[in-house]
């Protein structure tokens, strides 16, 4: 069978994970109740599992010189993904995520860079034979804002499929939205990056139009518990989420971008894209960890 071919620029985070029962206050002690390290970093997420469905994935990261680094390495060579464009520099440790997650299954993050802030936009020109080779080409913010746009004006002009997930969400140029077939970020960075309130699938729907209006091909915003919502010129479309029980939600969007990412670059439609994306993430929350957590495309069952 052909593999569908996934380029990803972004992060690869060492994820620190503290599970307590409730968040502390400001200025409270508590007790956690666990700890583990997972493999993290929303870039190198959405490759894995575009890997794990059995795409031929290749991603351009940097790591440290050190221990997460090499483990880090070890990592994403054991899902298959290719690393010809992932740097280890001396300068910089690999990034981290601070993650806590509550009984709820509900998350909060602070990551640091490091390693991840030295990609450059250079380094994308680099990589344009293998850019211009992807069936999709996916990319967050947990890099240098720069590198991030050279990599999707090199995705545009190869005429490969955009998908732009806007995360963490900061201010963003206005010549960025353009470059996206697919400009996909979640309700808070939506609210972000509009000035609106995005609580509801009716909010996101004219929040979505903003977007559009700066030029994006397609906006999905992905909205928890319900689901994702496509918005394009001519088609508007509600998937909603399927009931199951949170176990963890840290990485759920990341499987989501790397499901719709996979179907993409494999020519599918968009609807089916982004039905198994939320099928993918659903699986994805029932299990600790983010990469961890995701489903191969057999356990996936798509179209059941
Ligand atoms: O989207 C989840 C990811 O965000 C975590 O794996 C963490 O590393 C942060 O980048």
């Amino acid at each position: 069978m052909k593999q569908p071919k996934i380029c990803v620029a972004g992060s690869a985070n060492m994820d620190l994970v503290t599970s307590v029962k409730r968040m502390p206050i400001p200025g409270e002690t508590i007790l956690g109740t666990a700890f583990h390290t997972f493999f993290g970093g929303k870039g190198a997420n959405q490759a894995v599992m575009a890997a794990k469905l059995g795409g031929e994935v290749t991603m351009l990261a940097k790591v440290g010189k050190d221990v997460f680094g090499k483990q880090y390495l070890e990592n994403f060579k054991s899902y298959g993904i290719i690393t010809d464009h992932i740097g280890q520099t001396a300068e910089h440790a690999t990034g981290i995520a601070a993650i806590t997650v509550e009984e709820s299954g509900q998350n909060s993050i602070i990551v640091v860079g490091g390693a991840n802030m030295a990609n450059t936009p250079a380094e994308m020109d680099d990589a344009k034979a293998v850019i211009h080779s992807a069936g999709a080409a996916v990319c967050q913010l947990e890099i240098p804002l720069e590198t991030t746009q050279r990599f999707l004006e090199i995705a545009k002009a190869g005429n490969v499929a955009t998908i732009f997930n806007p995360a963490p969400a900061q201010p963003l140029p206005d010549e960025i939205y353009p470059l996206c077939d697919y400009f996909c970020p979640n309700e808070s960075e939506t609210a972000l990056l509009t000035g609106m309130q995005v609580k509801t699938v009716a909010e996101a729907e004219k929040a979505a139009q903003t977007f559009l209006e700066k030029g994006v091909g397609a906006v999905i915003i992905t909205l928890g518990s319900d689901g994702a919502l496509y918005v394009s010129k001519n088609k508007t479309l509600h998937v909603p989420a399927l009931k199951v029980k949170a176990v963890d939600t840290t990485g759920a969007g990341d499987s989501f971008l790397g499901t719709f990412a996979y179907f993409i670059a494999d020519g599918s439609d968009v609807e089916t894209a982004l039905r198994n994306a939320v099928k993918a993430s659903a699986i994805s929350v029932q299990k600790a960890g983010a990469q961890t957590s995701y489903p191969t495309y057999e356990e996936c069952n798509f179209g059941s």
